[in-house]
């Protein structure tokens, strides 16, 4: 029957009927099988759930009982009831303490919480909250070349050719149920400006690659990065003028140039980054009069000067060449300032809102999820992603169980979706895949 280990969502006897052992053996592919099986994955159970369920195409019959004696219910009844009790195993005796264990008198709880962990089905019973490779969004950084570059700061991650690497990377994601991404893009020094015109060239890198990617895989939901700084001279996510003020309105302006050029290349979902005010509601207008009415937003809401971007600014080239974000970005030591963002966003009528960086903010995931009907995303950020990968190298911490641990945590603190870089890695372990 079926390997020990699946998951409680998916019970055996979910099969209508088991004459059909065979023809599911030779039908079901165990992709689709893995897929339906690892929907949720248990804090509690084995990392390593099964990488497929098997099932045995047998004559034997499973559910023999041990032996009959050929007596009818009633036979049983009145036997039982003329004291002719059938024998069953005695109670299990009480396990012994090791020796030394002090004499003491049970303290007088009413409530014990640890019964309800006595047992992985009880723990996993109880579970509060579940992960699945359906909340993840992969971000996947994407250059000219023909070759995929390590990132030296985030082992695991590369710079991918936009017609190959990317393509390869994008299966084996849709393979573990990963169909979403979000792309950054390595632009040439060559095309960068101070006004990042690049940004909205409709044949530029972004634009190019998710039209070869709709082209491969209608269905992929392909998010994108709308900012100007992988296009800017400065280095900044907005326009700066000549004494260094970042200019709100100018940037808003090509910011919604560049959304609609990423909206007619067939983007699903537009995600400003850039933290200027009012550029929900302007490319919310924008896109809207183009016809992209049926384009979502994704704001980033809560989006914090943070220095766990460092992998990601290196990834990219994209440091700021003066300066820092922090006139845009909002300072780590607030946590109101977040709702008034989010008031903003929310009524320029932003789709989802974002919180980022991830694990050191959860205060502020969960102060939106509060606070808002809409869905929550985290961006579990380069900085985070590269500690643990570090940490695990290193041998000081199980990489696998601290990087699930993490998305978890994102989940419980309230976001409904994680762009996480360990997205692929996270959804093999869900389908119970090793690698
Ligand atoms: C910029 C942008 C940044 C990230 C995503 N979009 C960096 C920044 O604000 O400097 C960081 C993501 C990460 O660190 O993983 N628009």
């Amino acid at each position: 029957m079926f390997k020990e280990g699946y998951p409680n969502s998916f019970q055996p006897n979910s099969f209508p009927n088991p004459k059909s052992k065979l023809h599911l053996l030779l039908e079901i592919r165990p992709r689709s099988i893995m897929m339906a099986s690892s929907m949720f994955y248990s804090a509690n159970m084995p990392l390593s759930m099964p990488q497929m369920l098997r099932v045995r195409a047998s004559n034997t019959n499973d559910n023999v009982p041990i032996k009959k004696m050929g007596m009818s219910d009633a036979e049983c009844e009145a036997a039982v009831v003329a004291g002719n009790i059938p024998e069953a195993p005695p109670a299990p005796s009480k396990p012994a303490a090791p020796a030394g264990t002090p004499m003491v008198p049970s303290l007088s709880l009413c409530r014990r919480p640890r019964r309800n962990r006595r047992s992985p089905s009880l723990r996993s019973a109880f579970q509060e909250t579940s992960l699945s490779p359906a909340n993840l969004v992969y971000p996947l950084f994407i250059h000219e070349g023909e070759e995929d570059t390590p990132i030296g700061a985030m082992p695991g991650c590369y710079r991918l050719g936009w017609r190959h690497g990317l393509i390869e990377e994008v299966s084996k994601a849709r393979d573990v149920g990963v169909n979403s991404i979000v792309l950054f893009p390595k632009v040439p020094d060559a095309l960068k400006s101070s006004t990042g015109d690049e940004a909205y060239n409709e044949n530029g890198l972004v634009p190019r690659t998710i039209r070869l990617l709709k082209d491969k895989y209608p269905d992929l939901v392909i998010y994108t990065d709308v900012a100007l700084d992988p296009y800017s001279s400065d280095g900044h996510d907005g326009i700066v003028r000549e004494d260094g003020v970042i200019m709100n309105d100018e940037t808003v302006h090509q910011l919604c140039k560049q959304a609609v050029a990423q909206a007619r290349a067939g983007a699903d979902v537009v995600s400003p980054s850039d933290m200027m005010d009012g550029r929900v509601g302007a490319i919310r207008a924008a896109l809207d009069a183009d016809g992209f009415q049926h384009v979502s937003i994704m704001s980033y809401t809560a989006k914090y000067a943070s220095s766990f971007y460092g992998p990601f600014r290196e990834a990219l080239d994209s440091n700021p060449r003066f300066g820092d974000k922090k006139t845009y970005q909002m300072n780590p030591a607030n946590y109101r300032e977040a709702l008034v963002e989010t008031r903003e966003d929310e009524s320029e009528g932003a789709d989802i809102l974002l919180v980022k960086p991830g694990l050191p903010y959860l205060d502020i995931i969960r102060l939106l999820r509060d606070n808002s009907p809409l869905p929550i995303a985290a961006y579990q950020v380069s900085g985070e992603y590269s500690m643990i990968k570090a940490g695990g190298v290193l041998k000081m911490i199980d990489e696998e169980r601290v990087m699930m641990e993490s998305l978890m945590c994102l989940r419980r603190a309230g976001a409904d979706i994680i762009l996480s870089y360990f997205a692929l890695q996270a959804a093999r372990c869900l389908c119970g895949e090793k690698r």
